[in-house]
């Protein structure tokens, strides 16, 4: 029966959106199957078909279901390949690629926003952020040395009271702090790994990387966080989708 833990804090279909997508992590819809009907989900879940019909339209536009008509929705033969256009986390990348996440936590602390970070979380300067950094690692292997900066205002408590080494951060501010994770605005670029990214990561200095910097609105459109990330550039590939506008 149903996992879904409907917690009030998030919009409906949002929850509704994380059961499906959970659902394709662990396996219960497969890639290329046919997942429950728009009744069938709505009856599990004590939902309206309406919301239902809401979430399952997001996961196609993110590309993770496809629509047949006649015959239903699907799941994406390829979920994989689309994952740029979904917003989600490394824990999530790592499950749809079929890799087990971890995390290693380097630093963790609240400290005040220099000038150029304040300035992408649209805040002043001094404002205080949990700043976290992590070596995100897929089965064994360390992928990408990352470090994200949250305004601490927005979700009071989260370095002292959770374990990042195991939780998800994206889980947490979901489902603990019933965030609306709405959006991100996301630059890659290839560049050479530097000292630090290359001793943790298990690479020569200056082996390539990509870099990345995400900042992440909430459904407010408010920016949450923001993010600086090195991906191993031997180990881990981008698809992007791209269509006639
Ligand atoms: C990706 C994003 C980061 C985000 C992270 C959360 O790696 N690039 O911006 O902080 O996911 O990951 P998790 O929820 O697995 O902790």
């Amino acid at each position: 029966m149903t996992t879904i833990k409907l917690t009030g804090a998030m919009p409906l279909y949002e929850q509704i959106k994380t059961y499906i997508v959970q659902g394709i992590q662990d396996g219960r819809y497969r890639p290329g199957e046919r997942i429950p009907s728009e009744r069938e989900l709505a009856e599990q879940l004590g939902v309206s078909r309406l919301t239902v019909h809401h979430a399952i339209k997001g996961l196609q536009q993110a590309g993770l279901l496809v629509a047949q008509v006649g015959r239903g929705t699907f799941v994406s033969p390829r979920p994989l390949n689309q994952q740029l256009e979904a917003l989600t986390s490394f824990t999530e990348d790592m499950r749809l690629r079929g890799n087990a996440p971890s995390s290693q936590v380097l630093s963790a602390k609240v400290c005040p926003a220099p000038d150029d970070i304040a300035r992408f979380l649209d805040v002043r300067p001094g404002t205080q952020l949990a700043v976290l950094q992590r070596v995100r690692i897929a089965d064994d292997q360390p992928m990408a040395l990352e470090t994200s900066h949250l305004i601490a205002s927005a979700c009071p408590g989260l370095i002292d009271r959770y374990d990042f080494s195991r939780e998800s951060l994206y889980r947490v501010l979901r489902q603990e702090y019933g965030l609306a994770l709405a959006h991100a605005e996301q630059t890659i670029a290839a560049r050479g790994a530097t000292r630090d990214e290359a001793r943790v990561l298990g690479l020569k200095p200056n082996a390539p990387v990509l870099h990345m910097t995400r900042v992440l609105y909430t459904a407010d459109d408010r920016p949450l966080e923001y993010v600086i990330s090195a991906y191993r550039g031997d180990s881990y590939t981008f698809h992007v989708v791209l269509r006639q506008v």
